[in-house]
């Protein structure tokens, strides 16, 4: 109890009430707390885990790194295997137009790095983003942030950022001659896990380049196999101008990046030069696991089980209180009849040894983003948990 003490005295604090489990170690799709109490985790350190808990390959390629070098130098300057590698890696695997890869430390950053880039290229000042989308909480990615009270008390932010709503054709007019970007994410996470639909993005993308803007796409939270594919947008047949990733990317450990092509990346090196920089962008240690978790996710065909692993959770979890189930592979969310059901079931499931999560905006919704590596029959047992809770909430609060 002297951790969680302690975490609550010295660690700056991002809700009121976090859940504030004591975490000794984690393994495959298991958490044990500092009490030996053992949980089945549904959440993936919210769509990081991809691999599961300490991936064996994974922290090999972590020792084997690090017996050789760490941090040599700033990002961009001297040649590192692990971040030649993974970069190279990376671009064999995505659209031809997406050529050369920029490393970052987070998702933000990354975000960052792709709304200077559009400007700088397109040498325009206009932005436009989703209501609802979430992109990252530093200044700049927060004014993409289409939540008007996440954005109010750090006002001001970036000027001349204009939102349109996801998946209304009636709105791609607002793109124009003066954008210099748009940024979506593939699949909406905050607002519910909601799916692009009738050709949304592609129609998105024809109207930028009618007009000369480019096209940023978001794969933090679906990239790295988590809806059946390497990222998002190869389900929805559309390329992006700019690709942002993160999350999963480092095998767990923290790393982002953006791709682009040669001609667009390009003009972050010149006028200025320096145009983006980084200390610990593409850090070698870090860029040895990532290149070990996506090698790992090809080597071991892990991509291939997503959609039956998704058929299954579609298949347990059918009951009253769940209204329906958004979201593609394992990028999953309840909608349930109210908010206050959302509540008890990630308060009440974590009790019961299943960790679940909320998501940003939608209160009703509880998200199930497990280890792509979750087995079946761990499916079918945290399945049955919900399913237990939701009875219980019924026989409470409803009957
Ligand atoms: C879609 C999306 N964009 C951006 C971010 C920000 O990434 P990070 O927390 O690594 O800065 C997140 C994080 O949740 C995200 O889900």
């Amino acid at each position: 109890m002297k951790l969680i003490k302690d975490f609550l005295k010295y660690q700056a604090k991002t809700t009121p009430h976090p859940l504030s489990i004591e975490i000794k170690n984690a393994f495959g799709s298991h958490i044990v707390d500092s009490d030996n109490k053992k949980y089945l985790d549904f959440i993936a350190g919210v769509s990081v885990c991809n691999l599961g808990h300490s991936n064996p390959v994974v922290i090999k390629a972590i020792e084997k790194q690090i017996k050789k070098y760490m941090h040599v130098m700033v990002y961009g300057e001297f040649a590192l295997e692990p971040s030649v590698k993974l970069s190279k890696e990376i671009v064999s695997k995505i659209s031809k137009n997406l050529e050369v890869v920029f490393l970052t430390n987070s998702g933000t950053e990354a975000v960052e790095g792709s709304l200077k880039l559009a400007k700088r290229f397109t040498g325009r000042k206009e932005i436009i983003a989703a209501y609802n989308s979430y992109h990252g909480s530093t200044h700049g990615s927060l004014s993409t942030v289409g939540v008007t009270y996440m954005q109010e008390k750090f006002q001001p932010l970036l000027p001349m950022v204009n939102f349109i709503n996801f998946n209304q054709d009636k709105d791609l007019y607002k793109i124009s001659s003066n954008t210099a970007c748009v940024i979506l994410e593939t699949i909406q996470g905050g607002a519910g896990f909601i799916l692009p639909e009738k050709n949304f993005l592609k129609k998105v993308k024809k109207r930028c380049k009618e007009v000369g803007a480019l096209l940023i796409l978001d794969e933090i939270q679906p990239g790295f196999g988590r809806t059946g594919k390497l990222f998002g947008y190869q389900n929805y047949d559309v390329e992006p101008d700019i690709l942002i990733f993160g999350k999963a990317f480092g095998g767990g450990l923290p790393i982002g990046g953006f791709c682009s092509s040669k001609k667009i990346m390009n003009s972050l090196s010149f006028d200025p030069k320096l145009g983006h920089i980084s200390t610990f962008g593409g850090n070698p240690v870090i860029s040895s696991a990532s290149y070990a978790a996506i090698r790992e996710l090809y080597d071991k065909k892990i991509m291939n089980k997503i959609n039956s692993k998704e058929k299954l959770f579609r298949k347990y979890l059918k009951h009253p209180l769940i209204k329906k189930i958004n979201g593609r592979g394992l990028m999953l969310a309840l909608i349930l009849q109210k908010s206050s059901i959302a509540d008890y079931l990630v308060k009440d499931c974590l009790k019961n040894g299943l960790i679940l999560f909320w998501l940003l905006w939608e209160k009703k919704a509880v998200r199930i983003t497990p280890p792509l590596t979750i087995q079946n029959n761990q499916i079918k047992l945290g399945c049955q948990i919900i399913l237990n809770t939701l009875n219980k909430y019924q026989s409470k609060f409803v009957n």
